[in-house]
């Protein structure tokens, strides 16, 4: 007879990895990852995690992550973000979790764009996620499965019964569980410039579209302002908002700061605004826009951002004294799998998303920076809390119908998928228009009737959707933007 689990987590990012951490010891979890638990997107959050300081600061967080979020965020679950924030955060440092300290060994926190004062908490300065990851991973309790995909989730009756992955290309295998949670991150790989780990490309996203799960807010994804233009890397390397935080420019070819010429808050506006704004300028300039850290001692920016430093170095570049090309790339999707607050898929009994997988509503349409890894501390925790007191029970079902393979043929699907990222790259980032929306969704719908893999099937489906909503939004909203034919 097969196991089965208590809790099947599905990916190894800080969302994944937390709820881990709070299953009582006594459960049976199995916690899959597509390749190495590192390559998460987690593994390379740079700027840190954003919390309210105090009781006094959660009303201004709540304020500050409404207005980034074009008012279109879910109320309540911002509010939930924040007041739980402090708590979840505690308990992190009380488990071990070290953030940085200030001269006087006390929480440095330091500042980000559309935040009114400086509550972004960092690790090993400029490595906040990949501290996290390291504290998480060295917590946990439970199994895990390495290079295992997910093929398919065994949905029946708004009930999970787990799922079906490819241990191998060729061999597949059912895990059956009472409650599963997807914690397998957004979209990055569905486009051909982002920041994002190269296994993550949306393809849970895509088994909930086939399951008669809608997805919600996909044409909103962000995009961050800052990544080195140029580089051969398929994830692109970060530079991260907490440079200009702390004091680095954007500048053109002859060091103007442009970016006062569309906000009032400069480099310090809305992540969406930035982004805009440098490639407006691009376009319509023709000129290279940089990173200047000429405001920085050489002491003070190695000590602050050691991580950005040496690969910057690595790279050939000399900071602070040189400026670097930049140009955005994609980073975050804000929608994704609708849920409740308490993390529970819309429709379902004992299916949980969390993290960048999920659509809480709490980044609206565009998120606040380091929202992100508070999103999935917070809410994986409350998926948890929920589960526990929710005890729920599938009974055994027989699911072993064969799925299509991994990859039909390797060559061309290689193609398709390239072919998909240089048109969602080029039709559905940034600036949107109408006419580019129809022709990429033309494409991918073509894409669609040929016989691909299992794994690229699913990143189509989640493709689609993404140009469906952003064809049904109409007019511009945060990230959102759409230029009138
Ligand atoms: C960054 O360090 O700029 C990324 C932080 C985030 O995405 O919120």
């Amino acid at each position: 007879m097969q196991t089965t689990y208590d809790y099947l987590i599905i990916g190894s990012g800080v969302a994944g990895l937390n709820a881990a951490r709070l299953i009582p010891q006594d459960k049976k979890v199995l916690l899959i990852t597509k390749k190495s638990p590192w390559e998460c997107n987690t593994f390379w959050a740079q700027g840190g995690v954003a919390t309210a300081v105090d009781d006094e600061d959660i009303p201004t967080h709540i304020k500050d992550t409404l207005v980034a979020g074009a008012n279109y965020n879910d109320k309540q679950a911002v509010e939930i973000l924040s007041k739980n924030s402090l708590k979840a955060v505690k308990d992190l440092i009380s488990a071990g979790l070290q953030f940085d300290l200030n001269a006087q060994g006390k929480l440095a926190f330091t500042r980000e764009a559309a935040h009114s004062r400086d509550r972004i908490l960092h690790a090993d300065g400029d490595a906040t996620g990949r501290m996290i990851h390291y504290f998480l991973i060295q917590k946990f309790p439970h199994e895990m499965m390495t290079d295992t995909v997910v093929a398919d989730l065994l949905i029946e009756d708004g009930i999970c019964y787990g799922a079906k992955v490819f241990v191998s290309e060729t061999e597949q295998k059912v895990i059956y569980a009472h409650n599963t949670i997807i914690a397998s991150g957004g979209v990055g790989s569905l486009y051909k410039y982002h920041t994002n780990s190269t296994t993550i490309a949306g393809e849970l996203q895509g088994i909930c579209l086939e399951k008669g799960i809608p997805l919600k807010d996909m044409e909103m994804l962000q995009f961050h302002p800052t990544v080195v233009k140029g580089t051969h890397f398929a994830r692109k390397p970060l530079l991260s908002e907490a440079l200009r935080g702390e004091g680095a420019h954007i500048v053109d070819e002859n060091n103007y700061r442009f970016l006062f010429d569309y906000h009032k808050d400069g480099e310090l506006a809305p992540r969406d605004v930035v982004s805009r704004a440098i490639f407006d300028y691009a376009v319509k300039n023709k000129k290279g826009v940089y990173l200047s850290f000429e405001t920085f001692e050489k002491s003070f920016f190695k000590k602050r951002f050691p991580n950005i430093y040496s690969n910057l170095k690595e790279l050939g570049f000399e900071l602070p004294f040189e400026r670097v090309p930049i140009s955005p790339a994609f980073h975050y999707t804000m929608g994704g799998i609708p849920t409740n607050n308490d993390a529970l898929v819309n429709g379902m009994k004992n299916l949980y998303a969390v993290g960048e997988a999920a659509c809480t509503g709490v980044h609206g349409a565009n998120r606040l920076a380091s929202n992100s890894l508070l999103e999935g501390i917070v809410f994986s925790k409350l998926a948890i809390e929920h589960s526990l007191k929710n005890n729920f029970k599938i009974s055994y079902k027989n699911y072993m119908k064969p799925i299509k393979s991994y990859t039909r043929n390797k060559a061309i699907d290689k193609e398709i998928k390239d072919s998909l990222r240089k048109i969602m790259w080029k039709n559905a980032a940034i600036v949107r228009e109408e006419h580019k929306l129809k022709d990429a969704l033309a494409q991918v719908n073509s894409f669609l009737k040929l016989d691909v893999g299992r794994l690229l099937y699913l990143r189509l489906l989640t493709a689609r959707q993404i140009l469906q909503s952003a064809l049904n939004r109409k007019e511009s909203l945060g990230a959102h933007f759409l230029k009138k034919d």
